[in-house]
């Protein structure tokens, strides 16, 4: 018995807003924001609160039977409340009234760690259909003054539906948190000393060489643990953060560019549904195709990482 992704689907709020649009907003430029991150755009939610994206994301899984779901995690950062979960308000959505529903915090991670969690559920419980979905609404919790963080983020969803299935579809897992890290990106709330309103604060370029560090050693052990080589991984999804980010953990793990799914060009950083985003995009596209293997690695606030290799 094995746990597979059988479709994807995705959903991006339809506004749009460029570098040029942030050149007039605050002291930016599209070269520097398109030479040190790779993004020239990102997707911006009006009205659409993280519960309704993730919905939508929802809907556009082609087979989705939401009575036959027994599973149901939203991974986000930006839930719309703290309870209900951004999972439960789905599962209304979706009028399934069969799973079980939660959220998982784990910043650009958390959808990593809930296909872990996932996983794990499927294989101990009687559980066979599950749908995992990554939504954020970075959007809110931006300083629109500060230019050093709103040129790197944007909302969106992504959604997969995992079935038990007689081939392995997961084969292996890396996850990782260290939270000594957590001043260097963090957003805090009421239960902080903090006077509101709270928006994200980040030390971008510590954040930086961190990340790329810890996404090569996370991908370098979960390649180790399911003894796979990094030759025979048919693409890698990185968390679409920096572009720069992106280039240097592909290079140190020896996987070439035309390897690479890149789509933070347009979306910008989607935090835990960059990843969904990405893999729905990749599978619709061709770029993924049935039988490869496709590495998965991510980094997020916390600090947390994580890394999955799984066959379509
Ligand atoms: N436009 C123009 N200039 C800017 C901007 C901007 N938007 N932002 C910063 N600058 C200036 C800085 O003030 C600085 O000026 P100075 O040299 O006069 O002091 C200069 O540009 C260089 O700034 P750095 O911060 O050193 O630039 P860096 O090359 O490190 O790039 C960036 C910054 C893009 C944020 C990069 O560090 C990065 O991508 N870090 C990783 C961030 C990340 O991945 N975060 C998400 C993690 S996932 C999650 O959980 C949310």
């Amino acid at each position: 018995m094995g746990i597979k992704v059988v479709s994807t689907g995705s959903y991006l709020p339809e506004k749009i807003l460029t570098n040029h649009d942030l050149e007039k907003m605050v002291e930016t430029s599209d070269e520097w924001i398109t030479t040190r991150t790779g993004i020239k755009e990102r997707r911006i939610s009006k009205e659409e609160t993280t519960a309704e994206l993730a919905y939508k994301a929802s809907l556009n899984i082609s087979g989705l039977k939401p009575e036959e779901l027994g599973l149901i995690i939203v991974a986000t950062a930006t839930p719309d409340a703290f309870f209900p979960s951004t999972a439960c308000k789905l599962q209304a959505f979706l009028k399934n009234k069969n799973s079980i529903a939660f959220d998982i915090s784990a910043a650009c991670t958390g959808f990593i760690y809930a296909l872990y969690v996932a996983d794990s559920i499927m294989r101990s419980k009687n559980i066979s259909r599950a749908l995992i979905v990554g939504a954020e609404r970075f959007s809110k919790i931006l300083d629109w003054n500060d230019r050093t963080t709103c040129i790197l983020f944007g909302d969106g969803a992504g959604a997969v539906l995992l079935e038990k299935s007689q081939d392995e579809g997961i084969l292996g897992f890396d996850l990782g948190a260290d939270g000594n890290y957590g001043n260097l990106l963090y957003v805090n709330s009421v239960g902080s000393n903090e006077s509101p309103p709270y928006y994200l604060k980040m030390k971008g370029n510590e954040v930086f060489k961190v990340a790329v560090r810890t996404m090569v050693e996370s991908a370098k052990r979960v390649l180790e643990k399911t003894d796979v080589s990094p030759k025979d991984i048919s693409l890698l999804i990185p968390h679409q953060a920096n572009v720069r980010i992106i280039n240097a953990v592909a290079e140190r793990l020896g996987i070439e560019k035309g390897k690479v799914f890149i789509n933070l060009n347009k979306y910008g950083n989607t935090s835990a549904a960059s990843i969904p985003i990405a893999l729905d995009e990749a599978i619709k596209s061709g770029a993924a195709k049935k039988g490869d293997l496709v590495l998965l690695v991510a980094f997020g606030g916390g600090f947390t990482w994580g890394s999955c290799i799984i066959k379509l």
